[in-house]
């Protein structure tokens, strides 16, 4: 299974801790928060892994994922010139994906649990799509999915009046069918790509399905988000 981390991230809300290295390598509680997202895609049986870079700060993720042997996987890297959003990140792997269905994993996300039966599952299902939604109690921050039943029903990036709680974490699951819509997406306000736009079209055409996440996740992007999985992190390896 092949699996695309996004690790182009400038992490201007971590200042002044990403001033003189990159955002992936701040660590979260015992380890650079990119470990955290590696884990979880070697835990969902990922074995293949593209790397996408940005051009600043590079040279420490790449010393410290390597081929990846060390992490139990194969890894490449792929420099995405400009920050251009995460629509954009995802289309630089085009080519490894040669067709196969895939995961991307966020790098500023961590996760408690691995993904294998889910990943499974979306192998053999029809749809072109699968999200992971989590409760939370500040939607604004996320791009938030309104759901009815099995179905999503809409997706809006950081809405300033969320219409559910559901935050739309960084793990996707994706068959090579997205890229011909990945072309066609504009810039939003914010002036990126998002991939929330072809979540929105696959939600359109029935082909987006979804799972909610009952244990641990957070979007490590923010000092407060990073503090508080740091310690849950810490708490967490004192129980096992
Ligand atoms: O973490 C979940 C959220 O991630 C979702 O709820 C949002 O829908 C989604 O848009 C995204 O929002 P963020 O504003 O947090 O995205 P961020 O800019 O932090 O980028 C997410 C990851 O993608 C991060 O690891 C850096 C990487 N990235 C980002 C951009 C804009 C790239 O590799 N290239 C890029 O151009």
């Amino acid at each position: 299974m092949k699996g695309v981390l996004l690790a182009a991230g400038l992490g201007t809300r971590l200042k002044p801790l990403t001033l003189a290295t990159s955002k992936m390598l701040v660590p979260v509680y015992d380890k650079p928060m990119i470990l955290h997202a590696l884990n979880t895609l070697v835990c969902s049986g990922v074995t293949q892994v593209l790397v996408v870079i940005g051009r600043d700060n590079c040279e420490g993720i790449i010393k410290l994922i390597g081929d990846g042997s060390d992490w139990g996987v194969k890894a490449s890297y792929v420099v995405q010139n400009e920050r251009k959003g995460t629509a954009n990140a995802v289309l630089q792997a085009e080519r490894f994906v040669n067709g196969d269905k895939f995961v991307v994993m966020a790098g500023d996300n961590v996760f408690q649990d691995c993904f294998k039966k889910e990943l499974d599952s979306f192998k053999k299902s029809k749809f072109n799509g699968m999200l992971f939604l989590k409760k939370v109690s500040d939607p604004s921050r996320y791009g938030v999915a309104e759901v009815n039943g099995n179905k999503i029903l809409k997706i809006v990036e950081k809405p300033k009046a969320p219409k559910s709680n559901l935050a739309i974490t960084g793990l996707y699951f994706l068959d090579s069918s997205v890229f011909d819509y990945i072309k066609k997406i504009t810039p939003s306000e914010r002036g990126e790509y998002e991939i929330t736009d072809l979540f929105s079209h696959l939600a359109l055409q029935n082909q987006l399905s979804y799972s909610i996440i009952e244990n641990y996740w957070s979007d490590v992007g923010t000092i407060q988000s990073l503090t508080e999985a740091s310690h849950y992190f810490s708490t967490l390896s004192k129980k096992l």
